[in-house]
């Protein structure tokens, strides 16, 4: 497919069913006015993830890195009154701004922000699994170790879903430690045998997992 046409389905696909509001404007605006990186997923890749969490029926989900919680609205959008999202943020500015966010977002009630590095943080919510759908936007030499806690926390059915699959095109040439991880996160998951998956070409490429035992 042609650069051009590429890219002629991606904006035709945003215009048509990605459209932001008046709130996710905001809070992209607001990533750039407060200094933090603007890293957030682009407006396909959140609907699609939105969409996920719909499809899956999840209830009780899990985001590792929440920035200023663009995602983590996506998420929350899409989950049954009773639902909950907990995001971890390893950046105290960022989960400070992210809990803004979702207050102003309408959404306070169904997410909560625990700060700390994404490690430290999963194994204390163990004890509450399983849970039903995991996004994973963070560190990237931690991709494999949060997969392996989707495959003992998740219940079978629920979904892992992870940004940067592509990794901006380095997954074909690996140089630094962070390509090599997402060489290897995009292997483990393709051959996990708990896992039925597979990438879908959206952004940056969105890695999707479903727990199959
Ligand atoms: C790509 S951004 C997340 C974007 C967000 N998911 C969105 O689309 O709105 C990555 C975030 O992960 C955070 N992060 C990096 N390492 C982390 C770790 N070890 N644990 C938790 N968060 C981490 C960063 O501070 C940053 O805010």
């Amino acid at each position: 497919m042609s650069q051009s046409l590429s890219q002629r389905y991606h904006d035709y696909v945003g215009e048509l069913f990605a459209r932001e509001d008046a709130t996710l404007r905001y809070v992209r605006q607001q990533t750039a006015v407060r200094g933090l990186p603007q890293i957030s997923l682009e407006p396909n890749e959140a609907k699609l993830l939105q969409l996920l969490v719909r499809l899956s029926g999840a209830v009780r989900v899990v985001e590792v890195g929440t920035l200023a919680g663009y995602s983590g609205i996506c998420i929350a959008r899409a989950l049954p009154e009773q639902g909950q999202l907990i995001t971890i943020e390893v950046s105290s500015v960022h989960a400070e701004v992210a809990r803004a966010h979702f207050e102003y977002a309408g959404l306070a009630n169904k997410v909560k922000v625990l700060q700390g590095a994404g490690l430290q943080v999963l194994p204390s919510l163990a004890k509450d699994a399983p849970y039903d759908l995991m996004f994973i936007d963070a560190d990237k030499g931690n991709y494999h170790n949060y997969l392996a806690w989707a495959a003992d926390n998740l219940r079978v059915g629920g979904a892992v879903v992870a940004d940067n699959a592509f990794w901006g095109g380095r997954i074909f040439d690996p140089k630094t430690e962070d390509d090599q991880a997402m060489v290897a996160f995009n292997r483990t998951l393709a051959d996990h045998p708990q896992f039925d998956s597979a990438i879908i070409e959206v952004g940056d490429g969105i890695a999707l997992g479903v727990k199959t035992s």
